[in-house]
């Protein structure tokens, strides 16, 4: 009985290395499939993180460049945050990751003025002067937010709520109108009570900002920032 099982588990021996051979060189085909698959699908997703050597051309390209030194004049401390994209403060957003696109989607910004005096009341306003273009600005400004009554507390945290006189709206710069800047503006706003007739506020563009700042008795903006942007999607443009 124990010879035969003996002679059994020989016969086995012989047969089993075979076996585990090709067992052994299955798995190692399936792992080097499944390494070579996994790199070539996650190389064009990492790429925009920006520290992925495999991606470095987009990578680089997706790090906002500063502004032209032309541009510089209204950089202040305020300080305008996105998401994904982070500070965009004085700085051009990239089309790389659609980051110009995704611009039309997100919700408004952060936007934090370190600087603000606790117990005081202020007034930001966001408008693109380059409507539709920065060459043919016939639609200056464009009003994209207005908010008064907002608390230094608030403007600290970036965190804008107060009294919303014109809703947010993001940018959509129209095609082939070239680069668009936003600008965002600070004022103190005091105990001035601040509006804007309803039927001026029904239509955004050709916004009188000017007149809108003398009749508040409004001289000078505390802080300022701008960034530019323009158009890059498929999406429909506004109505102009
Ligand atoms: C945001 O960017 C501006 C302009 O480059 C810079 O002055 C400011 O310090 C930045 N703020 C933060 C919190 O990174
Ligand atoms: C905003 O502030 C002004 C000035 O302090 C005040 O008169 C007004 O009631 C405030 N409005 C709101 C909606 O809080």
């Amino acid at each position: 009985m124990a010879s035969r099982q003996l002679w059994f588990s020989f016969l086995q021996l012989p047969g089993t290395v075979p076996m585990k051979m090709c067992a052994m060189a299955l798995f190692l085909s399936i792992l080097a499939a499944a390494v070579w698959l996994g790199l070539s699908m996650t190389t064009p997703e990492s790429s925009g993180g920006g520290a992925n050597p495999g991606g470095e051309e987009e990578g680089k390209g997706c790090v906002p460049t500063l502004l032209p030194k032309a541009d510089i004049g209204l950089c202040g401390t305020l300080e305008v945050f996105y998401m994904e994209l982070g500070n965009v403060s004085c700085k051009i957003i990239p089309k790389c990751d659609l980051y110009r696109q995704k611009i039309t989607t997100w919700p408004q910004p952060i936007v934090k003025f370190p600087a603000a005096m606790d117990g005081a009341q202020y007034l930001l306003v966001m408008v693109d002067p380059d409507a539709p273009s920065r060459r043919d600005p016939r639609m200056k400004y464009w009003r994209h937010w207005v908010v008064s009554n907002i608390t230094a507390a608030d403007l600290k945290a970036g965190n804008i709520r107060g009294n919303v006189i014109t809703d947010y709206q993001p940018p959509t710069p129209p095609p082939t109108t070239g680069l668009h800047r936003y600008q965002f503006f600070v004022y103190l706003q005091g105990d001035r009570v601040i509006s804007i007739p309803t039927k001026e506020n029904r239509n955004r563009g050709a916004w009188r900002l000017q007149n809108f700042l003398q009749d508040h008795r409004l001289q000078n903006h505390e802080t300022s920032t701008q960034f530019m942007t323009e158009h890059d999607g498929e999406f429909t443009p506004p109505d102009y």
